[in-house]
């Protein structure tokens, strides 16, 4: 049963900036997918990371690969973008930024556009249905393709962003950190701030990436995923951590995702600690609920359990994400109202 505190952070209005489409997929969804395609002879083992498990970083790749098998038609995606809207919904999150990398499907006729199309369908049912979430949309770029899918890929995102009535904010640069070089990738990632999309870039998630984020962090983007290996203490530099300051790039942090992924230790050893302590600007997010059976919620408790957060603190934490969306003013001054309006008693 939930007690008072579940309760707590499960009413904390909440913000979710780094939600991969295919990692969100709930045991729930990915059961209704698996009963569609019965001669995959997939199981539940190999779609998701349970309580206490952890994997490598490259079996979480795995993952993802059987995941895309189950989701390969438009059908499917409308219904797991729709699941997932609903669920982070249901959790509290009242604004959303999914991101998802563009596939095509000979086999089934899907497109890259039918794909983008797809999710933003998807955003729009929803709106309509009236679920009390804001959504927005990042087209990922999924390093292992290189070059020119990174480019055909930005401007697959530039067409949406003018024509999908404000739903496409941004690019999301992911994908196995250990295959594919930023260097590579670079004029995309030009191409796209230059035209007004805005850039979230996984960086520093494995240890051989400093080069690399050194690189992309001139840019720089408007918010970094993960960042696990920026700082000194753990093999980074000073002058990295001087970079994201300068710039006051937002982190978006996965406690549960670099754990299970093993790419943290443990949750007290999490680089949260580090960026909380400086006062710089953190995002608590979940990269992959499904994938890591999680949620916001949890994420959020987590992060208060093992860092001694008080209340006021992890309300604050909440509060303060709303400044590092990617949606316009407008929408920040909106989310900041409904954080007032919500505010339990006893709380300043
Ligand atoms: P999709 O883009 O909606 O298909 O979501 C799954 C994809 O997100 C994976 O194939 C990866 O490219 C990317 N992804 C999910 N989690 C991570 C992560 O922790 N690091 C880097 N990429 C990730
Ligand atoms: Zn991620």
């Amino acid at each position: 049963m939930e007690n008072e505190t579940d309760a707590f952070y499960r009413e904390l209005p909440k913000v979710e900036l780094h939600a991969h489409l295919n990692g969100s997929v709930s045991f729930k969804t990915i059961e209704k997918l698996i009963s569609r395609k019965p001669h995959l002879n997939i199981g539940h083992d190999m779609t998701a990371i349970g309580k206490g498990q952890r994997r490598t970083l490259d079996e979480c790749f795995q993952v993802f690969k059987v995941i895309h098998q189950l989701v390969d038609t438009e059908e499917d995606i409308l219904m797991v973008a729709s699941d997932v809207i609903k669920e982070f919904a249901a959790d509290g999150v009242k604004y959303l930024e999914l991101r998802s990398t563009p596939r095509e499907d000979k086999n089934t006729g899907l497109t890259k556009k039918k794909y983008v199309e797809t999710v933003i369908k998807a955003i729009q049912q929803c709106k309509s249905e009236g679920v009390d979430i804001d959504v927005r949309f990042l087209v990922a770029i999924d390093r292992r393709n290189g070059t020119d899918v990174a480019m055909e890929t930005v401007k697959l995102a530039e067409e949406f962003m003018l024509s999908s009535d404000g739903l496409v904010v941004g690019i999301d640069l992911s994908g196995d950190p250990t295959i594919g070089d930023g260097k590579d990738l670079l004029p995309a990632l030009q191409r796209a701030k230059n035209c007004g999309l805005k850039l979230s870039l996984h960086l520093s998630e494995v240890p051989s990436q400093l080069e690399e984020s050194d690189l992309l962090l001139n840019l720089p983007p408007d918010r970094i995923g993960h960042g696990t290996f920026l700082h000194p203490e753990v093999g980074g530099s000073q002058s990295l951590v001087d970079k994201v300051l300068k710039h006051n790039i937002p982190l978006e942090l996965c406690l549960t995702s670099n754990v299970k992924g093993r790419t943290v230790p443990c949750y007290s050893k999490h680089h949260f600690k580090y960026w909380y302590e400086l006062g710089h600007p953190i995002v608590i997010c979940t990269d992959d609920k499904g994938v890591f059976s999680t949620d916001l919620s949890q994420e959020y408790q987590l992060a208060a359990f093992t860092f001694g957060l008080s209340r006021e603190a992890v309300w604050q934490l909440s509060q303060r994400a709303i400044d590092c969306i990617f949606a316009p003013d407008t929408v920040k001054q909106q989310l900041r109202q409904k954080w007032i309006d919500t505010q339990p008693q006893g709380i300043k």
